[in-house]
């Protein structure tokens, strides 16, 4: 019987393939997969300005139905979706430095396990946050990125083994 990854590197030589993984955690997060189990979960994005966290949580809110325009949260800390029974919240904590901010905009009580939650820059909230299903760092590699993805939790390990290529 194998045992679930913790971990996994991934090439993403271009964009394209940046969105590709993107609808394959939409899959996970929304609990399209086999393997992925109950929607909801959380996602941590580190890497430099420009790695592209952005881009994946798009490609992933798109993919998971969002038809309108999505915004970066850069400004405005969080832009939230809701795509029939699933509540999406896309934090950018970039430019957080409040910690009143984050008690008076009533931030932690969107925390729900059945929730969606994607979070660029996690680093700059301190302790608040409680640990990522996984973990996303982007690097720059030539012209493309490298991923290394990071499970904390079971769900986190279930939704990597959905994304490891199926070995026969
Ligand atoms: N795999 C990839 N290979 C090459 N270019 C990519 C790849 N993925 C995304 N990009 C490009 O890199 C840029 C990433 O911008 P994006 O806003 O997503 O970065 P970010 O990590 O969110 O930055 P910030 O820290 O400023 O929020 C975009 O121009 C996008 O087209
Ligand atoms: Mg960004």
């Amino acid at each position: 019987m194998p045992t679930s990854p913790a971990s996994l590197i991934l090439s993403l030589p271009d964009e394209e393939a940046t969105l590709r993984l993107a609808k394959q955690l939409a899959d996970c997060v929304c609990g399209k997969t086999e393997a992925s189990g109950t929607p909801g979960g959380r996602i941590h994005l580190k890497g430099e300005l420009g790695a592209g966290k952005t881009t994946l949580v798009r490609g992933l809110l798109r993919a998971a139905g969002v038809t309108g325009r999505i915004k970066s949260p850069t400004y405005t800390l969080l832009e939230s979706y809701n795509i029939s029974n699933l509540y999406f919240h896309h934090f950018d904590f970039y430019r957080f430095s409040d910690a009143h901010e984050w008690r008076d905009a009533g931030f932690a009580e969107l925390f729900d396990e059945h929730a969606i939650v994607l979070i660029e820059w996690p680093e700059q909230a301190g302790t608040r946050l409680p640990l990522p299903d996984l973990d996303i760092q982007l690097a720059y590699a030539g012209t493309g990125r490298t991923a290394r993805l990071v499970a904390s939790s079971e769900k986190g390990q279930r939704w990597l083994t959905s994304l490891t290529p199926q070995r026969v």
